[in-house]
């Protein structure tokens, strides 16, 4: 039984609206008192030509009763709808049931391939906050995508090619010292990469050493491929610890470098279509028509850039995956580069241009101070989320609490808690990381939705050898229990939104929500205590079993893990 799909109906016989506006035009009223869902009149007072309350006031007359409708109230302009609460009840508790863990899911992707691009960390870099943020968001959305009937593909488009690697093979050449690198790869590359700056201020002929490396490297030469090889291999080694503690999968690699060999199709395409001019010597594509810098795609030296790779990457993707959405999960200090790539695109005549999409986000500090870091100047994240575990596991021991396995609990928990603070807000805000709203477990955070998690399941282990799968809701009607369960219902909402904005952080506000909702819930209607009889026990275990059930599902959307007891 859908609700909403009910009360448009009733909208749409008294109103001859096409079901498709009246489903887009009824809201949830930002206040419960005003019932459970709206009709707002004022987009018929022009048609009717009449004051939107009188027209209320006249649809509140036609309406006929119902039992799933209560009833229904003109105010102002706006027709308001209360749902027959037991009904609302039972029939949103059964159908979470029957759903098992699958609630909320649902198949409108159809198998359409959806390619979410994120993490993207450059080779003999470190792997910086930025990265992390990027990580938590196209993880997540990734899982949302699933979720919803999508085939997703998720790809690292690791920043392993340009001509910094001949920079970085000369400076080796120079002064590497492998097992030094060996114990801390990229500190140590890094290292002799910023050497390699400042010792060609003196030697200007040590540039152009760097650039017949890379040359050298582009055409494929033994000794420079291997050293660029071997670089790779140890960064991926750190990027996988990263990706390792967080349950991080990608299903390619393909970083820049792959597309080395697919470039020149690329400069002939857009030649071919007369886009090339030469500015400075580089051969550019205008984008003045649109205000925006032109767009380079070969240096005056004739050497090919990131945007280049970009667009051959974009093609490449097209070809294989013949993507419905291809999503580039970047920092929004790239934005202006996406929207020449999708333009020079655009210009190509490629429409799918179209279904390329930037989902930027904000800048993150982090007071450094705060960060223990065993390798000295650089933050390197897994001491990040390895800092997060171990203030975890102080706080479990602290609170005395009865989880048995606390190393894995502190993993999970703390974890959560860094991959929650990504997603608390609209992802364009820049946030600012503190331990102490990250592992407050009694404000918005991870702790707080698993601590409501693993209250739920205690009370269901108490109540061991009660079968409440027939539970009679007759009895559980309170106002508590109402405002949970409305939040369970609006589950699959939440999915949707966040999938058609691109912004996990609905699905988190949800959980976060469901949660507080749950604690008023359990803390003013009791459950396992003797005086409660054996219907009303029933009813609010079977409420408290679904209830978990979302919370563990939406966190997982979030990568998110639950713990049985903390
Ligand atoms: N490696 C880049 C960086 O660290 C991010 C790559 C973004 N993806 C892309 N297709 N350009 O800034």
């Amino acid at each position: 039984m859908d609700f909403k799909e009910h009360v448009v109906k009733k909208i749409v016989d008294i109103t001859g609206l096409d079901s498709e506006t009246a489903m887009k035009s009824v809201e949830i009223p930002p206040d419960e008192k005003m019932g459970d869902l709206a009709f707002p009149c004022f987009p018929l007072a022009k048609v009717l030509r009449k004051a939107p309350p009188v027209i209320a006031q006249e649809l509140a007359g036609k309406l006929s009763d119902d039992d799933i409708i209560d009833r229904v109230e003109a105010v102002g302009g706006y027709l308001n709808f209360f749902f027959n609460r037991e009904i609302f009840i039972r029939e949103t508790v059964t159908a979470i049931q029957s759903a098992g863990n699958e609630w909320g899911k649902s198949d409108v992707g159809g198998g359409r391939t959806v390619l979410v691009e994120y993490s993207s960390p450059n080779i003999a870099k470190p792997f910086h906050i930025g990265h992390l943020f990027s990580t938590a968001l196209g993880n997540s959305l990734a899982k949302i995508y699933s979720y919803l009937g999508y085939n997703v593909q998720s790809l690292n488009h690791l920043g392993d090619w340009g001509t910094q690697f001949g920079k970085l093979i000369s400076a080796y050449k120079r002064w590497g010292d492998k097992a030094v690198i060996e114990k801390n790869p990229i500190q140590e590359l890094l290292k002799i990469y910023v050497k390699f700056h400042e010792e060609a201020e003196k030697h200007p002929e040590f540039e152009d050493e760097a650039r017949d490396y890379f040359k050298k490297l582009e055409d494929g030469d033994k000794e420079t491929t291997d050293l660029w090889k071997y670089f790779r291999e140890i960064s991926l080694v750190e990027f996988n610890r990263v990706y390792d503690i967080l349950g991080v999968k990608f299903d390619s690699y393909n970083g820049e470098a792959f597309y080395s060999d697919k470039m020149d199709e690329v400069v002939d395409i857009l030649r071919d279509k007369n886009l090339l001019v030469e500015s400075d010597g580089a051969q550019v594509v205008d984008l003045s028509d649109l205000n925006m810098p032109p767009c380079i795609i070969l240096k005056s030296n004739g050497a090919t850039i990131y945007a280049t790779r970009d667009i051959a990457a974009a093609l490449y993707r097209r070809r294989t995956y013949n993507f419905y959405k291809n999503i580039y999960v970047v920092g929004t200090p790239q934005a202006l580069h996406f929207k020449q790539l999708f333009s020079v695109m655009k210009k190509a005549g490629w429409e799918w241009a179209d279904d390329c999409v930037h989902v930027g986000f904000g800048l993150v500090r982090f007071d450094g101070k705060n960060l223990s870091t065993r390798h000295g100047d650089i933050v390197y994240l897994d001491d990040v989320l390895n800092e997060s575990i171990e203030k975890t596991r102080e706080i479990i021991e602290q609170n005395n609490s009865a989880v048995d396995d606390k190393e894995t609990a502190a993993k999970k928990i703390g974890i959560g808690a860094v991959l929650y603070t990504f997603l608390k807000n609209s992802r364009e805000k820049d946030i600012d990381l503190s331990w102490d709203t990250m592992l407050d477990f009694e404000g918005e955070s991870a702790p707080y939705c698993q601590y409501g998690y693993a209250r739920g399941r205690s009370i269901l282990r108490k109540a061991e050898g009660i079968d409440y799968s027939d539970a009679d809701f007759a009895k559980a009607v309170s106002g508590e229990t109402y405002s949970l369960v409305k939040q369970l219902n609006a589950f699959g909402d939440a999915v949707k939104d966040a999938a058609e904005k691109n912004e996990p952080f609905y699905v988190n506000r949800y959980v976060t929500n469901l949660t507080k909702a749950f604690n008023k819930f359990y803390n003013t209607n009791p459950i396992m205590k003797e005086d409660v009889d054996m219907d009303t026990k029933k009813a609010r275990l079977a409420i408290v079993d679904v209830t978990t059930k979302v919370i563990k599902t939406a966190l997982g959307l979030l990568g998110i893990e639950t713990v049985e007891s903390m």
